[in-house]
């Protein structure tokens, strides 16, 4: 920790960390259970590390068996009683909770940013406001939960309802851990399920924060927050005789161990994985609007590490040269620095092994024949960012279509460009990975738009923009992408309810 200090990046800025540094220690050993922050039952902890700086900030639970028992009885005892209450009001309480979370945006977004390395201005906060808004979605769709009436036969009556499916497990990772908690939280709880969540052992504490602060306001047990590795806590929890559905956002390998885990228990399954997104621009496409779109696709700002990403851009030959130019220009005038810096627009990486991945996909890159670095490959030189993990914003072209830059995902800021003329082989090119997420398509032509919206393989399809997933924008890919929506109405109605077909035979009134 003294070493680490001394090390520290000297910043112009006053240290706005001391809250949120506070705060991390504060949490550090502990898990929500029925309705409490409290000490883990596992005693051994691994610690969180600022990527920004290597500093230690704190240090999580390793749960096991025993934290997982725990929790999942949490939420199995508390559900009988949350799925009795009346949807609204549970809509209410959510609504509450999202209140409660607003009032604290400022200090969660530091702790987020403390935790994750993502910049406090152009990711922390919007982050923060977008997990607001995902709990304000779902706190409004209690009403919703309603079934249908069929035409029988004379004298009977048959009708469906939507019931809960009892206690949600939910696994998230650490690329956006408060946007997604909201993503599972909020379905959960208005279908009347109970939950119990796993944090990414690289970012668990500012949802262990959400988690505590709602337990002034949910009953005890609702939600339940255990930390720990993928094998030690997540897997124990996926296979839980109580846990009735399994939400996942990660890698695709993960994602079908938890498919195996759900196999023998018939356990329903939402699965979010991973992507490598095309970008496709056409030739007549306003650049003006491109060369943002394509900063914004790749979500620099979150350092890539975005499954929604658009990483590989497909780039006409008549345009391509000024893209390029253009957008190298822009990656480099992105300014990289100490996450909690308000002028900050790009952070550091999330842990060593990421970085790692990041900086092996590029030497593999240099390596192969005909494949050209054009920015970025490298560490930031500012002398105060050696030691966090800050990697440039990075685009490499002339990678052959069937090599793992352009074809796995590297989950870091590095984008891959691709020149095309001849429009059925870009097009099979596009879909020419096992991924199917996003996609986005830069034209004014709208006959093309609308050809390329209909054969791109991916489930969120953008044209002339590249924003990220945002509630009530249904979000979930093909092919190894994953499976389910999330994010709207009906995801929460199919994913997170049962449906009950009840047909009663009342009889005919005695004469
Ligand atoms: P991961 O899939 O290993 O971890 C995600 C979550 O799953 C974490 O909470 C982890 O503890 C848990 N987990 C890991 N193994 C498990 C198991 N056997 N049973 C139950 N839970 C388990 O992802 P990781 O290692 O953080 O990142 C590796 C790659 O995955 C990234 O480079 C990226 O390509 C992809 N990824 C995709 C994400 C997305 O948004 N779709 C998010 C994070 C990672
Ligand atoms: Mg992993």
């Amino acid at each position: 920790m003294d070493h680490a200090e001394k090390l520290r990046p000297v910043s112009t800025h006053p240290p706005a960390v001391t809250g949120a540094d506070a705060e991390a220690r504060r949490l550090s050993g502990k898990v929500v259970v029925a309705g409490t922050l409290r000490a883990a039952r596992a005693t051994e902890m691994f610690a969180v590390e600022n990527p920004a700086d290597l500093a230690e900030i704190g240090f999580a639970p390793r749960c096991g068996d025993d934290d997982v028992a725990w929790a999942v009885a949490g939420a199995h005892d508390a559900f009988p009683r949350w799925a009795k209450l009346p949807a609204r009001t549970r809509g209410d309480l959510l609504r509450r909770v999202a209140d409660a979370l607003e009032q604290q945006s400022e200090s969660l977004a530091r702790l987020l940013c403390l935790e994750t390395g993502n910049a406090l201005t152009t990711q922390a906060r919007p982050e923060v406001a977008a997990m607001l808004e995902m709990l304000q979605l779902f706190a409004g769709l209690g009403s919703e939960l309603k079934g249908r009436t069929l035409p029988w036969e004379e004298g009977q009556l048959c009708y469906t309802t939507r019931d809960p499916l009892g206690v949600v497990a939910a696994i998230i990772p650490w690329n956006a851990p408060l946007f997604l908690m909201a993503a599972k939280l909020g379905p959960s709880l208005i279908a009347g399920n109970t939950l119990v969540m796993k944090t990414a052992e690289q970012a668990p504490l500012a949802v262990l924060r959400c988690i505590e602060i709602m337990q002034d306001i949910l009953p005890a047990g609702v939600v339940n927050v255990i930390s720990g590795f993928g094998p030690e806590a997540g897997k124990p929890l996926a296979e839980h005789p109580l846990v009735r559905k399994i939400t996942f956002t990660g890698s695709g390998a993960v994602g079908r161990e938890i498919l195996r885990y759900a196999a023998d228990k018939l356990c329903p399954v939402t699965l979010e994985l991973g992507g490598k997104s095309p970008n496709i621009i056409l030739p007549d496409a306003d650049l003006d609007l491109v060369v943002p779109g394509i900063i914004t696709g790749m979500r620099f700002t979150r350092q890539g590490q975005s499954c929604s990403a658009g990483t590989r851009l497909f780039i006409h030959d008549n345009v391509y040269d000024e893209v390029i130019a253009r957008s190298i220009s822009a990656m480099q005038s992105l300014k990289i620095g100490p996450p909690m810096d308000e002028e900050t627009q790009v952070g550091a990486i999330i842990s060593r092994e990421q970085f790692e991945r990041i900086t092996g996909y590029v030497a593999l890159a240099r390596q192969t024949r005909g494949t050209k670095i054009l920015c970025g490959g490298a560490r930031p030189a500012d002398p105060a960012l050696q030691r966090g993990y800050f990697y440039q914003p990075t685009l490499i072209e002339g990678a052959p279509h069937d090599s793992p830059v352009c074809q796995d995902e590297i989950f870091g800021p590095v984008a891959v460009a691709v020149r095309w003329s001849d429009y059925e082989d870009m097009l099979s090119q596009a879909n020419g990975t096992q991924f199917g997420l996003a996609a986005a398509i830069w034209t004014r032509d709208l006959a093309r738009a609308m050809d390329l919206v209909q054969r791109v393989q991916a489930g969120f399809v953008q044209v002339n923009q590249f924003i990220t997933p945002r509630a009530t924008l249904s979000y979930g890919g093909l092919k190894m992408s994953g499976l389910g929506k999330e994010n709207t109405l009906e995801s929460m109605l199919e994913h997170f309810t049962s449906s009950k077909t009840v047909i009663i035979n009342r009889g005919t009134p005695r004469a």
